[in-house]
Parts: C-alpha cells; structure tokens; sequence
C-alpha cells in the first residue's frame, strides 16, 4: 500500500487542520480526486479540495470552519455537500456516497453509503485515489482500480464498465477527452470504444455543462488534439455538428476539394504557434472561420468548387451556436462573428489597384481587432507550396502596409493646427467667416508640408506672414513658403523672434 509521506502534514498546515477534525469526530476522511491526481503527477499542492467523510459531512464542515476561524461558504443538504473556504483554498467536503441514476436524468438520487460504493461513482481510475486523513489511515493511498499504475502508464481508464460510467454522467466524455488532453494521457480501448457508444447521450447534458468542459479543451496547449479525439468519438456532432460538417472531401469532374475540418485544425494549430496564449474567443473564432463552407458548397464547371459569400452565412451560424449553447451573446459573440465575416477580406485587398476608400472600409470595419483578423488570415494560408504560401504572407504585409498609409493619411487630414480660429479673429479682429478659415488652412498646410514646425510660436510668426496677403484677397507669395521650408536659418529666426 502506498503511502504519502507524513513530513507532508508538517509542511502544510490544511492537511493538520483537516486531520485534526476527522480525529475530533472519529470518523474516517479523505481527500479524493484532482487534487490527489495532481500531487502524484507535479508534486504540488493544489488549492482545491475534495473531501470524502465516511459520517456526516456538514458536521464536518461546521468544526473545520470553526477551527479555521470562518463559517461555511456553501451547503447542498440534499446531496450531502458543504464547502468552506480558507486562505487560497476551497474544500468541498461531501459524505462517501452510492448514486443512482435513471435513463432519462442525469441527475442522480444520492444516499450516504460505504466507501466500497463511493469508489464505484469515480470517473476515472486516475480520480479515484484517495488519501487518509483520521489516525488510523493518515497518509494511507486507497487505490482500488490501479490508478496510480495508470498515472505511470499515461492512461485514461474508467473503474468499470465504460458505457455505464458515461451513461450515468455524460459530461465525463467530455472530461475524458479534457484530462487526455491536458495531461498527454491516451484513452483506454475499451474505455474509448465506450465513449464512441455512449456520444449520443450527450444530448441530454445543459449546454452551460458542455461549454465549461469544451472550454478547457479549447484553452489546453493542444486543442486540436482534443478537437480530432471529439470529431472521432462522435462527440463534436453532438454539441457542434456544424464544425463535423467540415469534414469531408467531394470529387467531381476529377476535383476535390480539402478537407475543411484538417483545415480548420491546422489553422488553430498555426495561429497558436504565433500566438500561444490566443485568448479563447479568438480560438473560437479560428474554430468557426469556415463554419458557413458546407452550406455554400456548389461546383461550378468553370470555376470548379466554390464556396460563395461562406464569411457572411458562417457569421449568421456563428450566431445560431452561441445560442444554442448558451454562449454569452455580447460583444464576445460579435468579436467572433466579426473575424468570420471578415477573413476573407484582406486577401481580396492584397491585389494591386484597390482603393484607399476600400482599405479604409476593412480597417473601420475590423477596428481595434485588425491584428487578431489579420492573424487568423494568415494562419489560414495552409497551403503546403512553399512559394505560394510565401506569396499569400506577403499579401498581408502588403495590405498592412496600405492600412498603416491610409491611417496615417486620415490622421493627417483630420490634424488641427496649433492655432485655433480664436487666435486668428482676436488677432486680426475678424469675425467669423471666410478669411479666418482661409489663414487657418494657410497655416494647417505649411505644417503639413514641413515648412514650419507644429508649434505655437512658429505657426503665430508664419500667420504674421501670411496673413495680410490673405485679409488683402492676394495670393500668398511662393517664396514665403519657400523661405521658411529652405532656409534653416530663417526658420529659426521665427522662432526666436516671437519666443
Ligand atoms: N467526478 C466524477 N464525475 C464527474 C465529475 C467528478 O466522477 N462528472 C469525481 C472524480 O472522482 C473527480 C472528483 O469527482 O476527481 C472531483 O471532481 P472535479 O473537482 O470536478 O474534478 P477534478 O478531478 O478534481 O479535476 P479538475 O479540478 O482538474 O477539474
């Protein structure tokens, strides 16, 4: 039997806490789950606690939380839950317990039982070790399935029969594929071939369930393995049957077209070696750029397949799925819609000859996202020629390029000159009208053009200059701007002479 080492209990002290309260009341705890599986693989103490007490689990809670100084933070009478909160911990402590479940909820009736029929509720062999907290067992590893073997082995494996753990709790397909994931585990034979039985039971798991667990899939270091592992089991058709559509290629007329699901992985795939921490819409935005393909599909005998206008139906089905799966439907959900709608926008610009006003239509249209749309863009260039891949990246700089000209234009024209209209009419004592923006524009520009400096003294002495020419109907003299923009040393007389 394996055993944790006592020198543990010295070092931290929610593990005396723990003990001491299990020994008050003479009852048997553990702590079981995540936080024992956690320990075995990193060696680190994780914050969450689940705690399983063979006697009444709210007493337990009360004398904890009065040992620590605080009261319980949450109670579920019914299924035998308290939770009480410490420092950075959260400790759920719930009564070792049997639950029975019907086909047609997935929520059990729970009753207190033996520890022998706690262990048979475990999801996974490797979340089904459990530590002794009371005297008699204090640091003692219950083990009845071998997961700790199966730590070793790298192995996601259900306690018993598979199709009965899934079917009882569906989410724990999900969960399956999430700890695989994110631990570089495999999935068991038979425990997988259960999962591939069992998919269609997901159906009656709450959207909010399913997103939670799909969410951490999609934010692990490797979801495209999660997403493949979900496509095989029969599960993404459950909850995302639009993104199972992908899959697929067609032949007519001696044409193929790709695989839109390959595709889509392999854009997630590029965009997080760009950018590893992507945030989760962003990835839900790569997930569903080309969720509009399969609807749009045609074969066209000159064109060969085409998939028109799949941006602008992808958007509205973006729209269909947040819903669906209670996804919030703020400005999170138009963030995604927006980079479907749009990725197929810069490329169209890349072309020579595209106007400015158009340029400026994707840089108004994408806002402050224009960089994570441009990044999509170029993670979906998936093409394995290395030289037109090469090109299309180089698009993009392009169309960058010509943003960044075009904004710098518009910030131009939209640039005030240091002196204001009121200036000019106290000045001159104008009134409102013609001339004072003729003066304003005469100054605007000699700064635009460099001739003068944009500050205050330089366009007051500039003014001086121009200005009787102006208020006299004349044109102003070439060589007044020439001067100022040629002659250094003029320039600096200006300055000085109004300083
Ligand atoms: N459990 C289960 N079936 C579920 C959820 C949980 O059998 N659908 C059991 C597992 O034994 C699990 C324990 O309850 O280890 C605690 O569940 P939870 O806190 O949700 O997950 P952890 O395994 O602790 O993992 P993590 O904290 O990483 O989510």
């Amino acid at each position: 039997m394996t055993q944790l080492p006592l020198s543990l209990w010295e070092a931290e002290p929610i593990l005396q806490h723990l003990s001491a309260v299990a020994d008050t009341l003479g009852y048997p705890a553990y702590i079981v789950g995540g936080w024992v599986r956690d320990f075995f693989l990193s060696g680190e103490i994780g914050s969450a606690l689940d705690v399983v007490t063979v006697g009444n689990p709210t007493l337990f809670a009360e004398t904890l939380a009065q040992r620590l100084g605080t009261t319980i933070a949450a109670e579920f009478r019914r299924f035998y839950v308290a939770v009480v909160r410490w420092q950075h911990y959260e400790i759920e402590i719930v009564a070792s317990r049997r639950e029975s479940y019907t086909p047609e909820s997935r929520n059990p009736a729970v009753e207190p039982a033996p520890l022998e029929e706690d262990f048979l509720r475990r999801d996974f062999t490797i979340n089904a070790l459990y530590v002794g907290l009371h005297a008699a067992e204090r640091g003692t590893i219950l083990d009845p399935f071998g997961g700790i073997r199966d730590l070793a082995r790298k192995l996601i494996r259900t306690p018993t029969d598979p199709a009965r753990t899934f079917s009882d709790d569906p989410l724990r397909m999900l969960r399956a594929i999430r700890f695989a994931v994110r631990l570089g585990f495999e999935i068991e034979p038979t425990t997988y071939a259960g999962i591939r039985q069992e998919a269609p039971r997901l159906q009656i798991v709450s959207p909010e369930r399913i997103t939670e667990e799909f969410h951490k899939i999609l934010l692990s270091p490797d979801p495209t393995r999660g997403l493949r592992l979900l496509f095989d089991t029969g599960l993404l058709e459950q909850f995302l049957p639009e993104v199972a559509a992908l899959a697929g290629t067609e032949m007519q007329q001696g044409y193929a077209h790709k695989d839109n699901f390959a595709h889509t992985l392999k854009v997630i795939e590029q965009l997080l070696s760009e950018r590893p921490q992507a945030s989760l819409w962003l990835r839900w935005a790569a997930l569903l750029h080309d969720v509009g393909k399969p609807r749009t599909k045609r074969f066209d005998e000159k064109l060969g397949w085409t998939f028109h206008l799949h941006e602008e139906v992808g958007a509205r089905l973006v729209k269909d799925i947040f819903k669906r799966l209670h996804l919030p439907l703020d400005e999170r959900l138009r963030y995604v819609q927006k980079l479907v709608r749009l990725h197929g926008r810069p490329i169209a610009l890349a072309q020579e000859g595209v106007t400015d006003s158009a340029i400026r239509r994707l840089a108004a249209e994408a806002g402050e996202d224009l960089e994570d749309l441009i990044l999509l863009c170029r993670s979906d260039v998936t093409t394995r020629n290395p030289r037109r891949r090469q090109r299309f990246l180089e698009n993009f700089d392009r169309v960058m390029q010509r943003v960044r000209e075009v904004q710098q234009k518009d910030q131009l024209a939209r640039f005030q000159p240091p002196i204001r209209g009121e200036d000019i009419m106290r000045t001159y004592n104008l009134q409102p009208g013609a001339l004072v923006g003729a003066i304003k524009e005469e100054i605007r520009q000699a700064i635009l053009d460099g001739i003068i400096p944009n500050e205050y003294n330089a366009a007051f002495a500039y003014m001086q200059k121009v200005a009787p020419y102006i208020l006299a109907g004349k044109p102003v003299p070439e060589e007044l701007r020439q001067n100022a923009q040629n002659k250094e040393g003029e320039r600096n007389e200006i300055r000085t002479t109004h300083e």
